[in-house]
């Protein structure tokens, strides 16, 4: 989008840092020395085929899975070996691959579990910015979560998130099994949650569309990063255009 080659974000202080972050399921080492960094303000992506390890750096950022090596800082401070609640009282907030939201409770209780777990309650200004981003869950609020539409459970699984009022929020395939109306939605939302102060570290598998609205990307192949850059040098790389932008890329 700038011409500039470097953001002005390209300055500001590290909101997330990943050190040599190795990740292992039981004999299968599925992150072989991440680094990795997100600066505040920042939109940055993290690209890779099905299997690259996408998912287990996100599940090690919110402390669900704890790595064998290597530091996690989150404002300088580590917090790798922490609880997930405590990651996310921290300010980390995760909407996991596949939604997971709870179908039968309503749209209202799933968002009022994001805050009351790790919040103590939810709070009127939270909720009013979900139904603001999402007015289609203020339409549903008493609709059990499991009679949603896929982009509706998507949605209601990022207001979950933003509910714990994260000032990072970890996104994991939001696009998944969507529409491309709906998934072109879902990211002008994310663009919006980002420009009201949220840092994000968005994984894609769709390429072109994460890099249309991040600042820097990065790309895991088998556990590894083998790329990082600006998105837009990203998106113009070849080597990116041949192996993520070919067959259905946007546009
Ligand atoms: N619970 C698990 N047990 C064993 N191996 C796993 C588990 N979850 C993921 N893996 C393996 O770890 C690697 C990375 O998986 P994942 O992080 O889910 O990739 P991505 O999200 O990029 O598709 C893959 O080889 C996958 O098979
Ligand atoms: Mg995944």
């Amino acid at each position: 989008m700038s011409e500039e080659p470097a953001s002005p974000r390209a300055a500001a202080p590290p909101v997330l840092e990943l050190r040599e972050v190795h990740v292992a399921y039981g004999a299968i080492e599925a992150l072989k020395g991440v680094d990795l960094e997100v600066r505040e303000g920042e939109v940055v992506t993290l690209l890779g085929a099905n299997g690259a390890g996408k998912t287990t750096t996100l599940q090690a950022i919110s402390g669900l899975l704890r790595p064998r090596r290597g530091e996690i800082r989150f404002h300088g401070e580590r917090v790798d070996g922490l609880p997930p609640h405590e990651v996310v009282r921290l300010g980390i907030g995760h909407s996991p691959e596949g939604r997971r939201v709870f179908p039968l409770m309503t749209v209202l209780e799933n968002l009022r579990m994001g805050a009351y777990r790790f919040r103590g309650g939810a709070r009127r200004e939270d909720l009013d910015r979900v139904f603001t981003l999402f007015p289609v869950l203020a339409e549903r609020r008493t609709q059990e979560a499991g009679t949603l539409s896929g982009g509706e459970q998507q949605m209601l699984a990022i207001g979950r998130a933003l509910m714990t009022r994260p000032v990072l929020l970890l996104l994991d395939e939001p696009s998944m099994g969507l529409a491309p109306l709906i998934v072109t939605q879902i990211f002008t939302i994310i663009r919006e949650i980002n420009e009201q102060g949220t840092t994000v570290l968005l994984v894609e598998q769709n390429a072109a569309q994460a890099l249309k609205l991040a600042d820097r990307g990065y790309v895991l192949e088998t556990g590894s990063i083998v790329m990082s850059d600006a998105a837009s040098a990203l998106l113009s790389s070849s080597r990116i255009r041949a192996a993520y932008l070919g067959e259905g890329a946007a546009e």
